[in-house]
């Protein structure tokens, strides 16, 4: 079975360029048609509605690596695996852990994109840092990884990034204008806000990690963006909110502990103000905004950004602010 992202007909063009761009279209098989629906065959998950089927096997030159594998490995080998710059990031069961140079031979040998396979040993901690060992290829962490049109350059040893993410940022730069106020607060190194201080909007990116900073500034100038739109604070959040003024839009993208922020960072939101919350939550409970936050507030909308373990998703929740007092002065 492979997973396979489904989008409408009228999308389908504009979603094989992204997947493409983001390296995430599997090419050894052909996208599948079905009810006004196309369906595009993954090299790994991205967000959006994913369908588990058999692949429509391509007759071009396969570049599934794991066809390249002996079929004892071949079949405990993952499937998926992300792809960050140049650097594949794979996770192995205990299982094929032993064959673990072998495998990364063969990602190597079949992805010319590829210079380097590293191994995935989770994201822990405040910085939400991933743990990784290099298996194949020189043991540096740094990349360029292009994404909408825009490049970031990090290590990612050493500071969060997500390439699932790629089409929530494209969504959040869709909805943002020109001159708008924006409060990135767990910025990592800036891609959201390297990508609407492109688009003109004025940004504040917070961020606790020393290394989110050093790679936030040098991700504004690689993608030229004027010193003007955009000012980096390496702080906690919790220290400095107060003092901050009220913006347009607020990102709050540290899914593991971002609840215990809403409230105070609500504060900081304009009337007509929209919070972007991304939180992990179980797949049987209803987030209901009103357990946190006053009637002025309203979730205008939801979704479900990727599958998180078996149980819970990474979901976003668009929280808007309405203008209560300008209607109640008005009475
Ligand atoms: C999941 S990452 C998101 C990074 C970025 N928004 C992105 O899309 O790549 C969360 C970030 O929040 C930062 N962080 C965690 N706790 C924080 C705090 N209390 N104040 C400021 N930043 C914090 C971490 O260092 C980490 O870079």
């Amino acid at each position: 079975m492979l997973k396979h992202l489904k989008v409408p007909e009228n999308e389908a063009q504009e979603t094989k360029a992204f997947l493409e761009d983001c390296k995430a279209l599997n090419n050894s098989f052909l996208p599948i048609k079905e009810d006004g629906y196309v369906l595009w065959p993954l090299n790994f998950e991205v967000e959006g509605e994913i369908i588990e089927c058999t692949g429509l096997q391509s007759k071009r030159v396969s570049r599934d690596y794991r066809l390249k594998l002996p079929p004892k490995i071949r079949e405990i080998a993952p499937r998926a695996f992300d792809i960050f710059g140049n650097i594949a990031i794979i996770k192995l069961s205990d299982e094929s852990f032993e064959y673990s140079k072998i495998i990364a031979k063969s990602l190597l040998a079949s992805n010319p994109n590829i210079d380097r396979v590293a191994l995935d040993l989770g994201v822990k901690g405040e910085y939400r840092v991933r743990k990784l060992e290099m298996i194949e290829g020189e043991s540096d962490f740094v990349s360029i990884h292009k994404e909408n049109g825009f490049e970031f350059e990090l290590d990612i040893s050493k500071v969060y990034f997500s390439p699932r993410l790629a089409r929530e940022r494209k969504r959040v730069y869709d909805m943002s204008m020109d001159g708008e106020q924006v409060l990135d607060a767990f910025a990592g190194a800036s891609p959201f806000s390297v990508a609407l201080a492109s688009k003109g909007c004025n940004i504040t990116a917070i961020d606790s990690n020393p290394q989110a900073e050093i790679w936030s500034n040098n991700n504004f100038q690689l993608n030229g963006v004027s010193e003007s739109n955009y000012t980096f604070i390496c702080s906690k959040i919790e220290d400095l909110v107060s003092d901050l003024p009220d913006y347009d839009r607020i990102l709050m993208n540290n899914p593991t502990n971002s609840l215990p922020y809403l409230k105070p960072l609500s504060d900081k939101l304009k009337s007509g103000g929209v919070i972007h919350l991304y939180n992990i939550i179980d797949k049987s409970v209803k987030f209901e905004i009103q357990d946190f936050l006053g009637s002025e507030f309203e979730c205008v909308f939801e979704r479900e950004v990727h599958p998180y373990s078996p149980q819970s998703s990474l979901k976003v929740f668009d929280i808007l602010k309405s203008f209560t007092n300008v209607q109640s002065t008005n009475q």
